[in-house]
Order: C-alpha cells, then structure tokens, then sequence
C-alpha cells in the first residue's frame, strides 16, 4: 500500500504523455510476470497429470521458482490507472483491485500458502505434486475469478 501511495506521488509530476508510456510499461510488465507464473505452472500441470514423465528434479525447480516470486515486490505493478477501466484491451485487471486492497492481499495469502506447500512436495512422487498442483491452481482461479476480467 505504501509503495503504491510513492508510485502515485511520483507519477504526478510526470507529464501525461509520458505518463500513458509507463502505465503501458507497468502492464506488460505486470502480465510478463504472471505469464511466468504460468509457464512454471503449465510444466508442473503437466508433470501432475501424467501428460510428461514425473521428474522430482524438475518438479522441485518449478515450485522453488515460484517460491522465489512470491518475494517479488508487487506493489508497482499495480500503479494506479492500470485497470481495465482505465486502459481497455490493454490489460484483464478489475478495477475492484484498487478498490479492495485487502481482499487482493487476502488471495495472494492463500497464494503463497499453497507455494510453500508444493515446494515442500513437488519433489517427493506424482501423486505428492498433483495434489499441491491441485491447491495452487485453486489460489490461481480464486484470485483471478475475483479480480481479473474474463475477457479483454
Ligand atoms: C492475487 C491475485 C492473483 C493470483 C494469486 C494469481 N493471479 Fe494470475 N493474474 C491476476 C491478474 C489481476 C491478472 C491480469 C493481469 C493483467 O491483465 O494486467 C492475471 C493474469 C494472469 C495470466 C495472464 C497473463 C497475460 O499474458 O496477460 C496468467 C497466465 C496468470 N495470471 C497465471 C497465474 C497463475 C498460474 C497463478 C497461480 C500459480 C496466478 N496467476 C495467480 C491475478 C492473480
């Protein structure tokens, strides 16, 4: 919260054309990151049911990337004016985020909850990292069936 309250005190001094640039840039930042989420996550998925062969190595270094993201600092992605509101067929982000802060940070609890679990699993056998896999695509759909538009 505070990170954002600095992000909208500095964008005030920025004239708006520029302005429209970096808000462009915050959101395809903003997606590259969970684009990454997801990547890790699809060879995870995959892995869980059995559409790849089930390699505890493997597995361990897409839960531990996506262990090592949950202590990315998120706040600038969320610069205010970056809703789908705000910049149509940009970017899927409700404006409901800027609204509710708190239930936001709510979801991304859970998230992080159900990372550390599958990083305390993903590596010991299948059946291990479906279930982790199972939990962690709930975070994902929770959050995103709250916050994130269906379509652009
Ligand atoms: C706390 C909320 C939250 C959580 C948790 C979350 N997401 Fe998202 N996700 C979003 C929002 C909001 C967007 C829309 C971003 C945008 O369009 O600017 C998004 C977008 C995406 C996208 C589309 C990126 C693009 O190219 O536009 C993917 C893929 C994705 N998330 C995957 C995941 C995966 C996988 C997880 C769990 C491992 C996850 N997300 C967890 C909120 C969340």
């Amino acid at each position: 919260m505070r990170k954002v309250l600095l992000i909208t005190a500095a964008l005030a001094t920025i004239p708006a054309s520029v302005m429209a640039a970096d808000l462009q840039e915050v959101v395809d930042a903003r997606r590259g990151f969970y684009a990454i989420l997801g990547a890790n996550m699809g060879v995870l998925a995959l892995m869980a049911r059995g559409e790849t062969e089930y390699d505890g190595a493997v597995a361990q270094t897409h839960a531990d990337n996506l262990k090592l993201l949950t202590a990315y600092s998120m706040g600038h992605l969320y610069a205010p004016g970056t809703s789908n509101a705000d910049m149509p067929g940009k970017t899927r982000a409700l404006p409901k985020i800027w609204e509710d802060f708190a239930g936001v940070q709510e979801k991304g609890m859970a998230y992080v909850q159900a990372v550390e679990n599958l990083t305390e699993v993903a590596g010991l056998d299948r059946a291990e990292l479906g279930g982790a896999v199972q939990r962690l695509g709930g975070a994902c759909k929770d959050c995103h069936d709250n916050y994130r538009a269906r379509d652009f």
